[in-house]
């Protein structure tokens, strides 16, 4: 996705929402935690009571959609954040939450190739490497697939690592997540990554590094959130397009926790968690995970024969 300019946000709103923060001496605003990174021109932050801030990010046919990044990265850590979804007729529009490594990240290698004009000859080195793989790609997703009025979203969760994603999973959310604001949170430490609704474990990604399964474990992340029009696919595979006469679209985002990676006692730091230790299994309840995915999992890569039939189950899903 393109990242624009920042955006050209009122800036008087702002300052006096800056203002209102320092006189409640309160920690935390979004509006210090993040930039708006693209599309911002429509969207805004408002203050919703004292020390809260939300940041609604909009999307109407003219931007196709607009997001905002962390300012801050993080190598491991626990990111909990409230999002209300666009109401009614969301059909096509993808609200996400997600985390991926830095950018920019190592430049990948420069394809480079030869021209000759007779018997001179230069090599030519691309400026763009978009045919190059994207090799240093990490990202943990979680993407908000709209729906028709009164349908139901979907949660579409997916993990890239070394530039490979395909590891998908869907999950039916279990309340309207347009009304409120509900709690999404990406948890991710040396052992798992943990992806959580409301606090219930909804997929777990184990570290099998060890055995050659990909797991993101050195570059550091950043946050960011986008809302924007995917309605060649989104809903109901496509079939249901955005309806910009409803337009412009908003998500409303607030409450970004971040809490870095703790160790168990007496080691440095997360990346040092010995192999055999069990520290951040405790993190996780099984029970909760196993019992959220029978009532809620709608999609599992895992066990999508059809798909792998040819070449085979990644090897994740055939690990115990
Ligand atoms: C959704 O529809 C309800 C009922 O028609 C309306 O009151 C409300 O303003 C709509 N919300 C949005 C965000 O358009
Ligand atoms: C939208 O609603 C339809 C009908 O209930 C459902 O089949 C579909 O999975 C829902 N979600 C998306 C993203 O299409």
């Amino acid at each position: 996705m393109a990242l624009l300019s920042p955006s050209s946000l009122v800036v008087l709103p702002l300052l006096v929402l800056v203002a209102m923060a320092a006189r409640a001496g309160v920690a935390t605003l979004l509006y210090d935690q993040i930039d708006i990174t693209w599309g911002g021109d429509r969207s805004f932050f408002y203050m919703e009571q004292e020390g809260v801030d939300v940041l609604a990010l909009c999307l109407e046919q003219t931007n196709g959609g607009s997001g905002f990044t962390s300012k801050d990265a993080y190598l491991f850590g626990r990111f909990d954040i409230d999002i209300m979804l666009v109401a009614n007729n969301s059909a096509g529009t993808v609200t996400t939450f997600y985390v991926r490594q830095l950018i920019p990240s190592p430049p990948p290698p420069r394809p480079r190739r030869s021209a000759c004009i007779g018997r001179r000859c230069v090599v030519l080195v691309s400026l763009m490497p978009d045919d190059v793989p994207w090799p240093y790609h990490d990202e943990i997703d979680l993407e908000f697939l709209g729906n028709s009025t009164g349908e139901p979203y979907t949660l579409h969760t997916n993990v890239f690592v070394n530039g490979a994603g395909g590891r998908e999973q869907q999950f039916r959310l279990w309340f309207d997540p347009t009304t409120d604001f509900h709690t999404y949170s990406i948890e991710w430490n040396p052992k798992h990554i943990i992806i959580l609704v409301d606090g219930t474990p909804v997929r777990v990604f184990k570290n099998d590094a060890s055995r050659d399964v990909p797991f993101p474990t050195w570059q550091h992340m950043r946050l960011q959130g986008t809302l924007w029009n995917a309605d060649q696919w989104a809903t109901q595979g496509g079939r249901v397009k955005t309806d910009w006469t409803q337009a412009p679209f908003f998500a409303y985002y607030r409450n970004l926790r971040v809490t870095p990676c703790a160790p168990s006692p007496g080691v440095a730091w997360c990346g040092d968690e010995p192999r055999e230790s069990t520290w951040f299994e405790q993190r996780l309840d099984m029970a909760a995970l196993r019992k959220a995915q029978e009532e809620h999992m709608i999609y599992d890569y895992c066990v999508d024969e059809k798909r792998f039939k040819d070449k085979g189950f990644p090897k994740e899903c055939t690990m115990e």
